[in-house]
């Protein structure tokens, strides 16, 4: 429960470099009294400027400020809070702003704006529309309750139900909610670019697999093509060797042949030589009669005999000479068939070691493939490297994929939190129970001003009036008196729910000029006596011009008039 004290103020309005003081705390009832434009209202101006930094009439902060001395505007009021006690103040030219809490200036170093923030929300726990809701009433700038937005109203009522902590929450959550959008977005780009590295990786892999496959299927291919080639190599050399092992067995011996032919040769030479001697002797007896040499006569019948017996012999020799023709031309034929037999073995040999290099290439190089075919299956060193780096990708991945989930997990619970603080969530709930108590509180307040109208609030704050002889009725439609009872019932009805709720509860109750205009004789006695009702811990000021009336029907009156055109407080007490 606020508990005010007292106010002062001066350099404000009418007022001028005088404090006014007002004692808030002395008497439960004060009637301020006083001409039109004495300074009467201006209390609710200092009030709101000074909790508030907002005059209650609809003027500019500046227009505040005394016109005359035009500077040195300061407005001072005490409170309690419990056992602790408060004192604000606030000035115009210059300007000021000091919350004291046990006369200890509170958040020097913050900003003026902080520190009003810290008033309303930790010490007064109510803005400038629910304190006038419970405060005051009836001035001509005042907003009655039934003439604010559904908004507004409901603001009044949360301030009133203490309840506008789910909406500060829900505030906060906003922001928490659009930061884990934010992450949540994130977190799709995130995971869709490492799914895609992920696939990307995948793919490489393919492909540097099936280069080694394809590699390893070429090197087999080699290896078998090779197995072909050696099994026809193979068998050329079998074939070669065969050839060559019948023309070694087939072949006769150069060397003796060589030696017949030779020796043939040499016979043939000799008869050749034989039979040239002999065609000399016989030249020799068939040219001569007489020895050239010893001139001794040659005998005819030696000469016939010697002439008969050479030309035999060289016949005999002739013929031999030609016997020899042909075993030489033979024995040529046999050396010359052997030495081409020879050629050709020689031709064959030179074959068979190319053709056995050849198979020991082959086999060499087999050798080599099937060593490059293991490595190739064993070993694969940029298939390993790339393998890893895949690893390492996919986990990353799966990190993200944990990381986000998170993250929606934490956005669901947000959603599911925000749902609750929602104006349909808790709150609602909670104004669903107190709806039925406004609304009999209401009730009773306008039977006891003898208005008989049953008004129901539904819980978006909507009215639904209902008079005795017309069915619906709206607010607007009720006389300016009938007006004023409804404004007066809610007031009374927000007093008591803060009383019961101990959350914007007060000792201070303003009424400016209610009883001057439209409430009738009995509307007034009837007033009076719910204020009479109120009890001890409220203090009632009532601002009015009908000074004469009611004068003995307060504890105390306060009297405003303009001197010298200054605004100058009086107090009977
Ligand atoms: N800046 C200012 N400097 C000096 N006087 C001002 C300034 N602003 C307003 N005033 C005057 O101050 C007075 C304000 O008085 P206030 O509204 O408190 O009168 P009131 O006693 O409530 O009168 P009423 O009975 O007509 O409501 C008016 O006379 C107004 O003209
Ligand atoms: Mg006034």
């Amino acid at each position: 429960m606020i508990l005010f004290e007292s106010i002062r103020w001066k350099n404000f309005l009418s007022t001028g470099d005088q404090w006014t003081e007002l004692d808030l705390q002395s008497h439960n009832s004060t009637l301020i009294v006083g001409e039109n434009g004495a300074g009467k209202s201006t209390l609710l101006d200092a009030l709101c400027f000074v909790l508030f930094n907002k005059p209650f009439r609809k003027i500019t902060k500046s227009q505040l400020v005394n016109s005359i001395n035009e500077k040195g505007t300061k407005v001072e009021v005490r409170f309690s809070i419990g056992k602790e006690e408060y004192r604000v103040f606030r000035g115009i030219k210059p300007n000021a702003f000091e919350v004291y809490k046990n006369n200890k200036l509170v958040d020097q170093d913050a900003a003026a704006k902080d520190t009003q923030k810290y008033l309303e929300q930790s010490v007064l726990k109510l803005n400038f529309k629910s304190f006038t809701q419970v405060v005051i009433l009836g001035s001509s700038t005042f907003v009655p309750f039934m003439q604010l937005s559904a908004p507004h109203r409901r603001e009044v009522i949360e301030d009133l139900l203490d309840i506008n902590i789910f909406s500060s929450m829900n505030s906060l959550l906003k922001d928490r909610i659009r930061d884990a959008q934010t992450q949540s977005r994130d977190c799709d780009h995130m995971l869709t670019m490492h799914s895609q590295r992920v696939s990307a990786q995948e793919k490489l892999l393919g492909q540097l697999r099936e280069v080694n496959q394809n590699r390893q299927e070429e090197k087999q291919k080699k290896y078998d093509d090779n197995l072909a080639t050696m099994q026809d190599v193979y068998k050329q050399k079998s074939n070669l060797a065969n050839e060559i092992s019948n023309i070694v067995s087939s072949m006769g011996d150069y060397e003796s042949a060589a030696k017949t032919l030779s020796t043939l040769r040499q016979g043939q030479s000799d008869k050749k030589s034989e039979l040239k001697l002999i065609s000399k002797e016989l030249k020799f007896y068939q040219e001569h009669d007489e020895c050239p040499t010893c001139q001794q006569f040659i005998d005819k019948d030696f000469k016939f005999a010697m002439v008969g017996n050479k030309t035999g012999k060289g016949k005999a020799l002739a013929e031999e000479i030609v016997q020899f023709n042909s075993d030489i031309k033979e024995a040529t034929s046999i050396v010359s068939a052997i030495s081409e037999q020879s050629m050709k073995l020689k031709e064959l040999n030179s074959d068979l070691s190319a053709i056995e290099r050849d198979y020991v290439r082959l086999e060499f190089e087999n050798l080599r493939i099937q060593d490059e075919i293991i490595k190739l299956q064993q070993s694969t060193p940029n298939i390993d490297q790339e393998e890893e780096h895949l690893f390492s990708l996919q986990k990353d991945y799966n990190i993200t994929k944990d990381d986000c989930a998170e993250v929606s997990r934490t956005l669901d619970e947000y959603q599911v939190v925000s749902n609750l603080l929602k104006d349909s969530g808790i709150k609602s709930q909670i104004i669903k129970k107190y709806v039925p108590i406004f609304n009999s509180l209401i009730n009773k307040y306008l039977q006891s001003m003898d208005f008989f109208v049953n008004f129901t609030l539904d819980e978006e704050f909507n009215e639904v009036i209902k008079s005795r002889f017309r069915d619906e009725f709206s607010y607007a439609s009720f006389s300016e008196g009938e007006k004023q009872k409804i404004d007066l019932a809610l007031l009374f009805t927000w007093r008591e729910v803060a009383r019961m709720k101990n959350s914007v509860a007060t000792n201070l109750l303003i009424l400016d000029e209610v009883f001057d205009s439209s409430l009738d004789t009995s509307g007034t006695n009837e007033l009076l006596q719910i204020l009479r009702s109120l009890g001890n811990n409220t203090n009632v000021f009532v601002i009015s011009h009908k000074g004469e009336i009611l004068v003995d029907k307060f504890l105390r009156t306060v009297k405003f008039e303009k001197i010298n055109d200054f605004s100058k407080m009086s107090d009977d007490s």
